[in-house]
């Protein structure tokens, strides 16, 4: 199972699909691409470190979607790569049925509350400024409509007392890091 991954941040989830990889923890998946939207995302670093293809790869002309040119160039770019799954881990655009309609059933995205709690910008805060006393994560197929695809799986994390924004941040991403690689070891049959 060949996986493309999109980020724009930090990579920390990317990081542990290829830690999995590394440990023999990915089932029959392969990470073979990361792609990001921003030049300076530290996922790129990753490409170095791990030895898999890490490109920017130029959005515009929007902010906060992936439509027309940009849409295409990610189009043309990942077609070439052949994926059997796109993983967006931290990808902060808009997807839109263009690019789904390219690889129908082929892409996940990663979120950090208990969909359909808290979708959209700032999952972790939303639910802290809520006052849950359980949040999560959710990895889910990619619909139109942002964070309302169908669900794969989910970890819950529990607040508390104590905790402070940060601490469930911190508990928030561990449970990422474990829940996405399971997933995808889960999806490739292995
Ligand atoms: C993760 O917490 C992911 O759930 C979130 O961005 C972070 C990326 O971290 N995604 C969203 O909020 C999507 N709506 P990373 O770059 O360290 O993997």
């Amino acid at each position: 199972m060949r996986i493309v991954i999109l980020g724009s941040g930090r990579g920390s989830n990317a990081r542990a699909m290829l830690e999995a990889q590394r440990a023999g923890r990915l089932g029959r998946a392969r990470v073979v691409h990361l792609f990001s939207d921003r030049p300076e995302a530290g996922l790129l670093a990753l490409g170095a470190e791990f030895g898999v293809p890490a490109v920017y790869l130029d959005p515009a002309p929007f902010k906060t979607k992936l439509e027309g040119e940009g849409e295409a160039r990610y189009i043309a770019a990942i077609t070439a790569c052949t994926p059997d799954l796109i993983v967006l881990a931290g990808f902060m655009r808009v997807i839109k049925p263009g690019f789904l309609t390219a690889f129908a059933g082929k892409v996940i995205n990663l979120h950090p509350s208990l969909l359909p709690s808290f979708p959209g910008l700032d999952g972790i805060g939303q639910a802290w400024r809520r006052g849950v006393k359980i949040t999560g994560c959710t990895v889910h197929y990619v619909t139109p409509e942002v964070d309302g695809g169908p669900i794969i799986d989910q970890a819950a994390v529990r607040v508390e007392p104590g905790d402070t924004l940060e601490t469930l941040t911190a508990k928030v991403h561990a449970a990422e890091h474990a829940l996405l690689p399971a997933v995808i070891a889960r999806l490739s049959g292995g």
